[in-house]
């Protein structure tokens, strides 16, 4: 649990409104006592995602994931517990309580400090580097590629000398530990169970990557001839997350750039910026992700992707599209001919031929169908076709209006009426979204003919279990005595949190639960409480017994059927198989009598 004080938590729950918290993050639209909107944590277009401004709770029926704000900010800015609790004090206007200020928080905020003094402290080697002596080469390299001094002071560039341990050897005389060099990525330790280190960084012409807060975060380090690999990169550290950070974004805080640019390589950015074309950011060697496109968001409305002509950058362009589309962001897409990268081009053309291509941008679904197109071949009348039922499935995701104006390409492309086309489209949507689900008891009672219990009519199950613990000491007690019942870690670490903390799934999340515990907390606190709380025990906890027997009976099955059994080991299985199925005779008498069957 947190270790922020309870009054004081409860203070700062008060004074959040939850839904507006919210709302700055995903729209959402009030119903039956509820918020919902599209989930932020899948993609999805039928809203499942919802917020109950009374509870404080937030749930998605679609991905099953949930919490309390704390959580909520945790997983929008990927921050620690104590660091959303911060936020959310900075938004609520009130101080973190002093004693609060733990140890270990003050130790972990420090020594992140540290980390951010080495990275400084190395990018200012590296440049000076750069400009002395040593860097006479890279110096050359970095004209060799078109890069002005001037431009290279702008991105703080600089050179990581040949040598083993130029870096590492400064940063100890400025005080450092070889320990505090490694964990900044800065040093590579020598071997295992030895103390040397030496510098991660040689012989490359060094890119520093800085955070949105104007700190040195890492670098990337470019080889000057054919060493392998090309780019190396900080590795992950407490102060650098690749997957959260985009390099040049620090150039564009308060800039006035109307869209972001997004490019492959840190050469891109710096091309682009130092032939005039503004907002270029360029992801840190892995593919666009989430939260890099949540991250421009917050600066800009429109991105235009504008990876490599080559084939991997036109497939690495849908997987971005289908990330900004997920995350609610307009994008364009610029194609490079050629199989240029956007460094290549603006060096051939300038940024003059840059901004014809960007006017002429494709939108995604223009780029998405020209893309699918490109994979047939439309000489042929298999190809046609072929593209004709694929095309038709693309369509099917697209909005009706969007539907609507590439289906006419889609007939001139494959030669099918759009009428055709439409209908195939039709046929194919009708598969795709998931309504939120039901969460009644009554539900249960539609399971008794699965052969094999179906997991959602499980974890309905499971979840009302909890509903009514939640609401009731009796309830947690019997469930406590028959622990067999919720199988699940996170669940029966709820049941036990409750027990011990004598409250219920809303109180808990109050205190801070993390992780499965708070999906599995809000999707509790989300249920309406249980009418006939009786009936709906005795249903639910006999519908799992029913359900464990089932499973125990189909491993024993399978078990049995090993050829290399002893008699004996065969023997006791089939004793246990049939004093199990007796159990299940005799449930299902019970249930019977109740009204309800069970097969197996
Ligand atoms: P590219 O191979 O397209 O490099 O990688 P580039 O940007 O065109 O670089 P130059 O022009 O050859 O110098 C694009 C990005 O992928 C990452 C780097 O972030 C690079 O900028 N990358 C590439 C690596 O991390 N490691 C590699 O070995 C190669
Ligand atoms: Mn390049």
């Amino acid at each position: 649990m947190s270790g922020f004080p309870s009054e004081w938590l409860a203070e700062l729950f008060a004074r959040t409104d939850m839904a507006a918290l919210v709302s700055e993050y995903v729209p959402l639209k009030p119903r039956g006592g509820r918020l919902w909107g599209c989930c932020p944590f899948h993609h999805e277009k039928t809203p499942s995602f919802t917020v109950s401004p009374d509870k404080q709770v937030y749930y998605c029926f679609g991905c099953h994931k949930g919490g309390s704000l704390v959580n909520f900010v945790m997983e929008m800015e990927r921050v620690s517990y104590p660091d959303a609790i911060r936020m959310l004090a900075d938004r609520a206007h009130m101080e973190i309580p002093e004693e609060i200020d733990e140890r270990a928080l003050k130790q972990q905020r420090e020594k992140k400090e540290r980390l951010y003094e080495a990275n400084r402290m190395a990018a200012r080697f590296f440049y000076d580097q750069l400009k002395g002596e040593e860097g006479r080469s890279a110096r050359a390299y970095l004209a060799r590629r078109g890069v002005s001094p001037q431009t290279a002071v702008e991105f703080g560039l600089g050179f990581a000398p040949r040598e083993w341990e130029a870096l590492t050897n400064a940063l100890l005389k400025e005080g450092f530990s070889k320990e505090e060099l490694v964990e900044a990525g800065l040093a590579v330790r020598s071997k295992k169970g030895e103390d040397g280190a030496f510098d991660m960084f040689r012989g490359r012409v060094v890119f520093p990557i800085i955070g949105t807060y104007q700190k040195v975060i890492g670098f990337g380090g470019r080889a000057m001839g054919d060493e392998q690999p090309k780019y190396l990169n900080t590795p992950d550290t407490p102060v650098f997350n690749k997957r959260y950070n985009l390099y040049g974004l620090n150039r564009l805080r308060g800039s006035s750039a109307g869209s972001f640019v997004l490019v492959e390589g840190y050469m891109d950015v710096v091309s682009l910026s130092q032939a005039g074309v503004m907002g270029a950011v360029a992801t840190l060697g892995t593919a666009l992700t989430p939260q890099q496109a949540r991250l421009m968001k917050r600066y800009v409305p429109l991105v235009y992707v504008a990876y490599d002509g080559d084939d991997a950058g036109q497939n690495a362009i849908l997987r971005a599209l289908d990330i900004f589309e997920a995350e609610g962001m307009e994008t364009k897409v610029i194609r490079f001919p050629g199989g240029l990268d956007p460094d290549e081009f603006i060096q051939k053309e300038g940024a003059a031929g840059f901004d014809e291509l960007r006017q002429t941008a494709m939108s995604k679904n223009s780029f998405r169908l020209a893309n699918l197109a490109s994979r047939y071949d439309l000489a042929t009348e298999d190809g046609r076709m072929a593209l004709a039922h694929a095309g038709s499935a693309l369509l099917a995701r697209f909005s009706p209006v969007e539907r609507e104006r590439y289906t006419t390409e889609l007939a001139r492309l494959t030669g099918f009426s759009a009428e055709v086309l439409r209908e195939e489209a039709t046929l194919g949507g009708a598969q795709e979204g998931e309504s939120p689900r039901k969460n009644s008891p009554s539900r249960l009672r539609n399971t008794k003919t699965a052969g094999a219990p179906r997991q959602s009519g499980r974890k309905d199950a499971e979840l009302l279990l909890l509903k009514l613990a939640d609401g009731d000491e009796g309830y947690r007690a019997l469930l406590f005595e028959e622990p067999e019942l919720l199988k699940n870690t996170a669940q029966r670490a709820l049941l036990g949190h409750m027990l011990e903390r004598g409250c219920g799934a809303e109180a808990l999340l109050q205190q801070g639960l993390e992780g499965e515990e708070a999906d599995c907390a809000a999707a509790v606190a989300m249920l309406p409480a249980v009418e006939d709380p009786e009936h709906c025990f005795a249903d639910c906890a006999g519908y799992l017994r029913r359900v464990h027997i089932v499973e125990e009976l189909k491993e024993l099955q399978e078990k049995a059927s090993d050829e290399r059994l002893t008699a004996e080991e065969r023997i006791q299985l089939v004793i246990r198989i049939n004093n199990l199925n007796i159990k299940l005779d005799e449930l299902n008498q019970t249930e019977s009598e109740r009204g309800e069957g069970f097969e197996h």
